[in-house]
């Protein structure tokens, strides 16, 4: 069996990047290695088992973010991750399988190409290149995807008029927050013929955020033959009916926001064939000075999002055929 070296040192946060710790780390695997080696140089098949020149592989079944196979390549040993979530795989790929390919080597990018040519060598150690490609491209990437689309995530300016009635917001008043979530509700035409016009929503809840002191929730506001959505900080005050949404008790039974009449499942599946589903916001989540800020919607975001029409679509089976059976392995969250 392998001898612990001092693993103490190792864990040691200041330590998890010095490569003297590695070092010495690396040298007692392989101390501890040879004195197994010699300890089981009788075994039946001591040659193949036991080499005292190539150190055991380490696998990880169940790799997930790749924490354990990462750190066993750092250490020197021969690394293997596999995972039934092909997301777990990717960025396993791209922690311990892609860089190890390009150690050493210089970045490609032309302004890193510039700066070597300028300064001679290039003096960048491990995946050091790799990473300044990466940060490269990847910046490109977001560039581009944000003179494309950009338009299509607006920022949310929070006005003076919005602060009145939510004290929380009066020291955000004239900034532009990021939006990091837009929630939206699946609507039904109402099965109550007065008021069959209306898209009533398909709320399973209208908690934002259950957590003591930052209590945030939806309420539904009727107006005369429609209704809007205002977000309200603190804790509602029928707490289990916001809990519930517009929903009817378990399975897909909801209820008509406008007339409390009974939704069925049958009725929404018959309209979602009939293409007869839409999308209400439902409320916008942005980025605030000390964590999410919760906001109620706004036309000019919904009619954002409304103008968007795709000008491409796969054309191909998504998910691919082969991918099938996978996606019903997935653990739900993942797919
Ligand atoms: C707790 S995570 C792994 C954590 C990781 N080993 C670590 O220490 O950081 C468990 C992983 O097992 C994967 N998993 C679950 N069942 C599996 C199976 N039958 N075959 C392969 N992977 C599986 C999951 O997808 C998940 O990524």
């Amino acid at each position: 069996m392998i001898c612990e070296p001092n693993w103490n040192l190792l864990l040691a946060k200041a330590n998890t990047t010095n490569e003297t710790v590695l070092e010495a780390a690396r040298a007692e695997i392989w101390q501890s290695w040879r004195r197994s080696c010699a300890e089981n140089v009788d075994h039946p098949r001591a040659k193949e088992l036991f080499d005292r020149h190539k150190l055991p592989g380490f696998h990880d079944p169940f790799a997930g973010g790749g924490a354990l196979p990462l750190e066993a390549q750092r250490l020197g040993l021969e690394s293997h991750a596999t995972d039934l979530n092909p997301v777990a795989v990717l960025i396993n790929k791209a922690m311990i399988e892609i860089p190890p390919k390009f150690a050493g080597q210089p970045p490609v990018n032309p302004v890193s190409r510039d700066e070597i040519a300028r300064g001679g060598r290039w003096n960048g150690k491990g995946a050091q290149g790799l990473a300044e490609d990466v940060r490269h491209y990847g910046k490109w990437m977001r560039d581009e995807a944000e003179k494309r689309i950009g338009h299509l995530y607006p920022k949310i300016e929070i006005t003076a008029e919005m602060a009145e009635e939510r004290p929380d917001l009066k020291p955000l008043v004239g900034r532009h927050l990021t939006v990091v979530t837009w929630l939206w509700a699946r609507t039904v035409k109402s099965p109550n013929p007065a008021f069959r016009d209306v898209d009533v929503p398909l709320v399973s809840s209208f908690i934002l955020s259950p957590m003591a002191d930052k209590e945030a929730f939806i309420e539904s506001v009727v107006e005369g033959n429609s209704y809007r959505f205002v977000v309200k900080i603190g804790i509602p005050k029928d707490a289990e009916a916001a809990k519930n949404g517009t929903k009817l008790g378990r399975g897909s039974n909801f209820t008509c926001a406008m007339s409390g009449s009974p939704i069925s499942g049958d009725y929404i599946k018959a309209e979602g064939q009939a293409g007869r589903m839409s999308a209400r916001l439902l409320a916008i989540v942005a980025e605030g000075d000390r964590g999410r800020v919760y906001l109620s919607p706004t036309a000019e975001h919904e009619e954002t999002a409304c103008r968007a029409v795709p000008d491409w679509r796969p054309t191909g089976d998504a998910p691919p055929p082969h991918w099938r059976n996978m996606c019903a392995l997935w653990p739900s969250g993942m797919g």
